[in-house]
């Protein structure tokens, strides 16, 4: 638990920035085709977990971000630190909150 603290530390100040309008887009595409292909076009779940807004509402925005960015060791989610900063992250988690992982 302290780990995903002092992480969310360190993400914290490199996440206020916003992703601009054309990633915005593309990170859309990366989230329904990507994620979507294990977290279900609708985020509802299938080989990976929903992502839904109920079912992330117990978990602090710090642990998600290293979660996408990290991947799960272990497990198929993959990292995807490669693909995403930090901040872009950061906005993904904002917009699974707000329900909009489907890229309506
Ligand atoms: C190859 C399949 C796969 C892909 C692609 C994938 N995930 Fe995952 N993801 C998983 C699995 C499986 C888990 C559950 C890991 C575990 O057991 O803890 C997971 C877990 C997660 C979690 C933690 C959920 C929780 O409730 O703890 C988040 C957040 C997440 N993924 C986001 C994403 C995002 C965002 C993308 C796209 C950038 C993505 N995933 C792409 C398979 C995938």
């Amino acid at each position: 638990m302290l780990r995903w603290i002092a992480l969310a530390a360190l993400i914290a100040p490199a996440a206020l920035a916003q992703p601009s309008p054309a990633r915005q887009a593309e990170l859309r595409h990366l989230v329904l085709h990507d994620c979507g292909s294990c977290h279900g076009l609708t985020m509802k779940g299938g080989l990976g977990r929903p992502l839904l807004p109920e079912a992330l509402a117990d978990k602090p925005d710090g642990f998600l971000v290293e979660v996408i960015l990290g991947g799960v060791p272990g497990t198929p989610m993959p990292p995807w630190r490669e693909e995403l900063s930090a901040s872009e992250a950061r906005w993904i988690v904002e917009q699974l909150r707000k329900g909009n992982g489907d890229a309506r």
